[in-house]
Order: structure tokens, then C-alpha cells, then sequence
């Protein structure tokens, strides 16, 4: 491909954070297959599928380099933790990784700004506005999972997860989310 024509503190943050996505879809499919393990499969096809959200979001960046004629560097990911004590420690290691993201995706604007990059600064407006909905769901997870403090409940939860955590107030204003 040709000259980047991407300032190159955004080129490297842009890289940085299309691999931070797909560490966080490798994240996920651990958080799923332990949840599976555990027979809490509301709570394992609810993280499969952040695990694809994910991999959408890697793309997603990769796409705009790729518009903008950079290839995207795909790097060596870390393994990411796969064993949990307990489903709250799962639900609020969903958490912190989305908190870290959002830190990761502010990044990436910062250097849009400082670079006066336009492009890649409406790009990060359409992450920095996913990342207001992944912390709800997250937070809401963690407090859900605090809350179910029986046996029953749990499972009761687990069951009905998925719905749960989509059911928004104002659903009808954000028809355009992803
Ligand atoms: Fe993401
Ligand atoms: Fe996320």
C-alpha cells in the first residue's frame, strides 16, 4: 500500500486499539466458555456474543485503515484469564475490561485531536458512544449478579440475562445502536 496518510501517533493508536478489540473478543470467549462450564448458559451466550461484538468493533477499525490505505497490524494477543471464582468475579472482570477499552478508545480521540485527524475522530465518535452502552450493561451485570443472592435467583437470572441487560428505558431513541 501507499504512503499512510495517517498521522502516524494516530496510525500507531488506531493499531493499538484494533488489537485491544480483538484481545477483548479473546476476553469474552474465555468469560463464555467458563460460564458454560458452570451451566450458567444464559450469562455463556450472552458473552459469545460480546465476543462477536468485538470482533465486529476490530474490524470495524481495520476497515478504516484499510479505507485510508494502511494495512492493520494484527499483533500476538495475551492469553486472556479463564478461570473465576465465582460468576460475580466473571461479571466484574467484564467490567473492568470495558472500562480499560473505554480508557483505549479515549486514547485513540485524544490523538485524533491533537492531529487534528477529522476521520479518525468521527470514527472514535461512533466508539465513544458503544462505550457508554458496554459500561451500563456491565455495571448493570455486576449489580444483577450482587443482587441474585440465592441459589434460585442466580439461575433465575442466568435465564433471563440476555433480556435483561438489552431492556432499556429509552429503548426507541437508539434504533441506529449496534
Ligand atoms: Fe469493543
Ligand atoms: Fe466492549
Amino acid at each position: 500500500m501507499s504512503t499512510p496518510s495517517i498521522p502516524a501517533n494516530v496510525l500507531n493508536e488506531l493499531n493499538r486499539q484494533y488489537n485491544q478489540e480483538l484481545s477483548a473478543a479473546h476476553s469474552y470467549r474465555a468469560l463464555s466458555f467458563w460460564c458454560e462450564a458452570q451451566n450458567f448458559k444464559g450469562f455463556a451466550c450472552f458473552f459469545d456474543k460480546q465476543a462477536e461484538e468485538e470482533i465486529a468493533h476490530a474490524k470495524r477499525i481495520a476497515a478504516h485503515l484499510i479505507d485510508r490505505r494502511v494495512l492493520p497490524q494484527t499483533g500476538t494477543l495475551p492469553a486472556p484469564k479463564h478461570d473465576f471464582q465465582s460468576l460475580l468475579e466473571a461479571a466484574r472482570h467484564a467490567q473492568s475490561m470495558e472500562e480499560i477499552n473505554t480508557k483505549g478508545i479515549h486514547t485513540v480521540y485524544e490523538a485524533a485531536l491533537a492531529s487534528k485527524d477529522y476521520p479518525a475522530q468521527v470514527l472514535m465518535h461512533w466508539f465513544i458512544n458503544e462505550q457508554v452502552e458496554e459500561e451500563r450493561w456491565s455495571t448493570e451485570m455486576v449489580e444483577r449478579v450482587q443482587a441474585a443472592t440465592c441459589a434460585g435467583s442466580l439461575s433465575d437470572l442466568d435465564r433471563h440475562i440476555e433480556r435483561l441487560l438489552a431492556e432499556k428505558l429509552f429503548a426507541d431513541l437508539e434504533k441506529d445502536d449496534e
